[in-house]
Parts: C-alpha cells; structure tokens; sequence
C-alpha cells in the first residue's frame, strides 16, 4: 500500500500510539455480542499495522488491555485472554515473515501461562526484525508503570548502586516498559472518548493527540490517513519558541 500523495513522508510518525476503543459498542449497535466487536477489532489492528508498516511508521503500540479492563464480565475477559492467544498463534509466522518485532508491554506475570508462553516466544523469534516495532500493551497500567519503575529506582538507591541525588528522568525512564524505545509522536483514540485512560502517561508528556468518533473496528487506512493529516498541520514547539525557519 503506498503513502497517500497528500501526506508529506519526511513527516511521518516514527511512533504512533494507538487506544482501540469502542468495541462494545460497535458490536451493540449492530445487535450482536460485544465479543463480535473485539473479534472485528483484531482485524482492524492487523491491517493497521500492515499499513503503518508500508507507509514508514518505524513503531506501533497498541493498548489491548488495561490494569482496569479485569473487572469486566468474566466471560468478556476470558474471550479476550483466548484471542490474544488465538491470533499470536495464527499471525506469528506471517509477522515474522513481512519483518515485525513483536514486544509486550504491561505486567504479563498475570496473564493465563499458555499466553504467557505464546507472548515470549513471539518476543524471541521476532526480535532482530526491523521493519516496524509492534508493541502490545496488555495488562498494563501507567500508574502501575512508573510506580514499579520507583520501587526499582528505590531498590537501587538502598543497595547504594547510586545515591537520592543522582535520580533523573533518564533513571526513571529506563526502569518503564518502554525503555529504550523513542517517545510516541502521535496518539489516536477511537469511539469519541478524550482521556487516557491510564496509558503511557509519562512517555506521552509531548505526544500530539488525535481523537475521532469512528469506533475501532471501523478504522481503516483511509481513517489512518485522516489522523495523518491533521498531524502533519501541527506545530511540534516542545515548550519553546516558533522555529526561526518559519518564523
Ligand atoms: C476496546 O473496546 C477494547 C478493550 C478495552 C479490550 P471496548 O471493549 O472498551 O468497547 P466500548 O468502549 O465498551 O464500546
Ligand atoms: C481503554 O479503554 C483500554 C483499552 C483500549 C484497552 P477502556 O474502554 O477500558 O477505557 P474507559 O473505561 O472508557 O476509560
Ligand atoms: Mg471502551
């Protein structure tokens, strides 16, 4: 798939964030089971990634289930848990094949152990690829994040590797998930919702948010290319003065 002759491919995302949403209420809108919307949803995020890949986005991550999300319908959990595992089986060889590196992020020790086997042995297979970098956020919490990411500074600081004073941010952010891996230039929420709702709060500090109507499994490339557009119109200042260039 080529890039649209409209977007401007020096600026392009390197990394975009994506909160799929709306599921649930795709699938009740057409009177079926909220599981059809999450079916439908994994679709939608396969051909998005593919997308992404072919028109130069270097990384993608993807909030499929957050620290929040377990207090749903047993029954919808317990769908969800069997499709994640369900697709990484289906879709692992293909992803290897077309050059994905496939990363986890969130706190996985929780997760059924078939998927917790599933999830690190994408990892493994994949992790010399280079084409595009797909990050799955699964039972991950931005709180959950940096606290963990404390106790772990704080563990440091009490077996005396490094002194109080000596924590910065570049400490802190190598104890995240996402260490190692550049901020997201672009955040895009489905369904109308406008928060966070707990997602890569730190790493999102300049991130541009893009928030559509479309439910999830209705957010095909040309919705992508939508939310490209308005990117590329923004003016990226990180707290400073407009760049002389186009002052
Ligand atoms: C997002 O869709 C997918 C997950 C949170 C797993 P929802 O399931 O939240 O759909 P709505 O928001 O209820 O419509
Ligand atoms: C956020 O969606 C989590 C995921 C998309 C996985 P939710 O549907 O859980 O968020 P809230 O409850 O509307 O804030
Ligand atoms: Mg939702």
């Amino acid at each position: 798939m080529t890039l649209p002759p409209d977007l401007d491919p020096q600026k392009i995302p390197q990394h975009i964030a994506m909160i799929m949403d709306g599921n649930g209420r795709w699938a009740t809108s057409r009177g079926l089971p909220r599981i059809a919307g999450h079916r439908q949803g994994a679709k939608t995020l396969k051909q998005l990634l593919r997308c992404c890949k072919d028109w130069g986005i270097k990384a993608l991550t993807a909030y499929a289930f957050s620290t929040e999300n377990w207090q749903r319908p047993i029954e919808e959990v317990d769908f969800l848990m069997h499709l994640f595992e369900r697709l990484l089986r289906r879709e692992l060889a293909q992803m290897h094949q077309e050059g994905v590196r496939i990363s986890f992020i969130g706190d996985l020790s929780a997760l059924p152990p078939s998927l917790q086997t599933e999830i690190e042995h994408s990892m493994t297979e994949t992790v010399n690829n280079q084409a595009i970098h797909f990050t799955i956020a699964v039972n991950y919490g931005s709180r959950s994040e940096i606290t963990r990411a404390c106790r772990q500074v704080a563990e440091l600081v009490a077996q005396g590797q490094i002194s109080a004073g000596e924590v910065n941010e570049n400490i802190v952010e190598q104890h995240l998930y996402t260490a190692d891996t550049p901020a997201p230039d672009l955040l895009i929420r489905t369904s109308g919702e406008m928060r966070l709702s707990n997602f890569l709060l730190w790493q999102m500090a300049y991130t541009e948010m893009y928030f559509t109507e479309i439910f999830w499994p209705d957010f095909d490339t040309e919705a992508l290319h939508q939310a490209l557009l308005s990117y590329q119109k923004r003016d990226r200042r990180f707290g400073q003065v407009k760049t002389l260039l186009s002052a």
